[in-house]
């Protein structure tokens, strides 16, 4: 058992996949939470007892099981509605995904909404579930998509945004937190210039919920992302956050069971929020366990985390720093003191898929390749970058040993090629 620094109440204990052994015996290194994170036996266990102890559909069935399945999955609305600080639960709509979500808003709301000439304004920096949906509605309903660039530290370029941003712009989409670059989103300056021009804000904030406290109200935003898998839940759970007002007025994206009020044979009628947006059975499972795992980061406490992860992204900076031929993109701690515990990097003439082969084949998982952000990788001129993400459950120990193993693998590769 690894006991954490500066977090002794929590050890990686708690995280079946990370105490077992793996190739050689050891533990695995698990530098990929970025792309999902581990997951609790509190939230491994809960998944269970519903399937053990009260499965059955919710909402539907007048016995006792449907009904404990139905208070602990409407439970998961209100764990996650209070997570962000939202007015109500009635604003929390169950996805599949973040990328369900933000589809959710660029149809529902987009499609909906939108007129041509209208402008929505993304930036370089987005992975693919930020753009691609926006694409389709701006094809569909002829509006513009426009990009915000970064400036020289990988940031992104507030001027650029204020000189993008007009009366024609209806939504601003951002990333909170960059899963390449890892710089943290000024949003609510962000928010603030938007508004004075009348346009929404749609808030990513799949890599930034497991780690730094996020307030809805507070930021002034409209929409928020968000993954299960990214928060110590489980995969095929996610949601969006909007107003009610906001939801109120726009049409479902799926029809079907669970979303009605009323069927009559040529027409039908919606059922109150958030079910609307529901149709069909839900994750159950995935819901009471995304639950659990919010309970879970609770009880760590997320600010405790953040500033735990302030630390370990410093120590890593300042090794990674003096590892010899490699290039880290995006902001420096010193920077962007908010920036996620993360690091993306290159190595001129040796491609990073070979990088995370080696590290793997020593025990440490790291992700490798464009990240999901291809447009991002050409603007800064790279094909591919290797990537290493923390969160708490990852210490300086393990640090020292992928930066040991990362020498070692480059030596290696440089010899031979
Ligand atoms: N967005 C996830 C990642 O960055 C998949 O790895």
């Amino acid at each position: 058992m690894k006991a954490i620094q500066n977090l002794p109440e929590i050890s990686t204990k708690d995280f079946p996949l990370l105490e077992k052994n793996f190739k050689s015996n050891n533990k695995i290194i698990y530098l990929d939470h970025a792309a999902t994170t581990q997951k609790p036996i509190q939230v491994l266990n809960k998944m269970d007892e519903y399937y053990r102890n009260f499965n059955a559909n919710v909402h539907r069935g007048a016995h006792q099981l449907s009904a404990k399945a139905t208070e602990e999955f409407e439970n998961s609305r209100s764990v996650i509605s209070q997570y962000l600080n939202a007015n109500s639960t009635k604003e929390i709509v169950f996805t599949r995904n973040a990328t369900e979500a933000i589809n959710l808003a660029a149809k529902s709301w987009g499609e909906f909404t939108l007129k041509e000439n209208d402008e929505i304004l993304i930036s370089i920096m987005e992975h693919h579930s930020n753009i691609v949906p926006w694409q389709m509605v701006a094809a569909k309903n002829k509006c513009k998509l426009k990009f915000i660039g970064i400036d020289k530290n990988g940031t992104l370029d507030i001027n650029d945004f204020k000189s993008k941003l007009s009366s024609k712009t209806k939504l601003v989409s951002l990333v909170h937190i960059s899963n390449t670059l890892g710089c943290c989103n000024p949003i609510k300056e962000i928010t603030n210039l938007a508004k004075q021009k009348g346009s929404l804000v749609l808030l990513d904030a799949c890599q930034s919920l497991a780690h730094q406290k996020i307030d809805v109200i507070n930021l002034g935003i409209d929409f928020l992302a968000g993954s299960g898998h990214k928060l110590c839940g489980p995969t095929g759970i996610g949601f969006l956050w909007s107003k009610k007002e906001i939801l109120q007025k726009i049409p479902p994206l799926f029809g079907g069971g669970e979303m009605i009020q009323d069927v009559f044979e040529e027409s039908s009628t919606w059922a109150e929020l958030p079910h609307k947006f529901e149709a069909g059975t839900p994750a159950i499972a995935e819901a009471i366990g995304l639950a659990e795992a919010i309970n879970y980061i609770n009880n760590i406490g997320l600010n405790h985390i953040h500033e735990y992860e302030k630390t370990i992204t410093k120590y890593l900076f300042e090794k990674l720093n003096k590892v010899e031929d490699i290039t880290i993109i995006g902001p420096p701690p010193e920077i962007d003191p908010k920036r996620a515990s993360l690091a993306t990097f290159y190595v001129k003439k040796i491609h990073s898929n070979d990088i995370a082969e080696i590290l793997d084949s020593k025990g440490i998982c790291i992700r490798s390749g464009h990240h999901c952000c291809q447009p991002l990788h050409r603007n800064l001129g790279v094909n591919s970058t290797a990537r290493i993400s923390m969160n708490f459950t990852t210490n300086k120990a393990d640090i020292d040993i992928f930066i040991e193993k990362l020498k070692e693998t480059i030596n290696f590769l440089k010899i031979n090629s």
